[in-house]
């Protein structure tokens, strides 16, 4: 399968993506020393800034992407670091303060054993905080899997299905693996794209490149076509397009 993310087409919606970022930030509470890990972390920049934010001695990155990792390694100074992997198959060693991912949990499966895991990873007094989407059920998210059905042949059957619980679900995960505090949020953005071709152009740099992952190039431009097509039919083409994005923010501390 080829590595379809592209930091270029990702941060063409930079503004409007890294505002759930903040506000993850503001969820989290800085201590003395921390050591963080940053699961998915794309391209560096926010986790950069989150290391500076909070004065960490220590802060990994953790992406499964060449792409986005060739960016973030330039970013690398003392104390800030970047590192190929899974999420889901734990290749950081060691204990953090602070497990932090924003925007990159939806790829990876079963959300209760990953939590567990890294749950299990905190000190005493440790922080987890993650922000996905929550838009499985969108008009955007159906038509693009009713699109995958119509190429089902050249992706042997493949529809991607984004992962998330629902908010309470994490609400009664968080209590279960002992955190004393939480808190969890279903935070609607409200963008506001030039036209409804521009939210062809934002699934493009996310949703998309699974598919485009194990699509050749021209057949995947069928594809986009086609879904731009879809939403054509079931969307007014309003200019400004009014794109609402529901998210889950989720914020756990453990004793101290
Ligand atoms: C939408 S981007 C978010 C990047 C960054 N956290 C940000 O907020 O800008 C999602 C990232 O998750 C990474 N990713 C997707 N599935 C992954 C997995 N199973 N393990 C590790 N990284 C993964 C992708 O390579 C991509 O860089």
């Amino acid at each position: 399968m080829r590595d379809a993310w592209s930091p270029e087409t990702y941060h063409r919606f930079q503004q409007e993506r890294s505002r759930p970022f903040y506000d993850l930030c503001e969820m989290v509470r800085p201590r003395p020393v921390m050591r963080i890990l940053d699961l998915g972390c794309g391209s560096g920049e926010l986790t950069q800034y989150l290391h500076e934010r909070l004065g960490a001695c220590e802060t990994i990155g953790l992406d499964a992407s060449d792409n986005m990792l060739e960016k973030a390694r330039a970013l690398e100074r003392k104390g800030l670091r970047f590192v190929k992997g899974q999420i889901e198959l734990d290749p950081v060693a060691g204990e953090f303060d602070l497990i932090f991912s924003n925007a990159a949990l939806q790829w990876a499966p079963e959300h209760e054993k990953i939590l567990t895991i890294y749950a299990g990873k905190l000190r005493a007094g440790g922080q987890i905080a993650a922000q996905l989407p929550y838009n499985e059920n969108s008009m955007f998210h159906a038509a693009a899997r009713d699109v995958a059905q119509e190429f089902g042949g050249p992706l042997g059957g493949y529809v991607r299905h984004l992962e998330a619980l629902a908010p309470e679900e994490y609400a009664r995960l968080l209590f279960r693996l002992g955190f004393a505090e939480q808190e969890v949020l279903l935070r609607v953005y409200a963008h506001v794209l030039p036209s409804l071709d521009d939210v062809v152009e934002w699934y493009r740099g996310t949703l998309l490149t699974t598919y485009e992952a194990r699509l050749d190039k021209e057949t995947f431009e069928r594809f986009v076509a086609r879904y731009r097509e879809v939403l054509g039919e079931r969307f007014e083409d309003a200019r400004p397009f009014f794109f609402p994005f529901p998210r889950i923010l989720l914020w756990g501390s453990r004793r101290a």
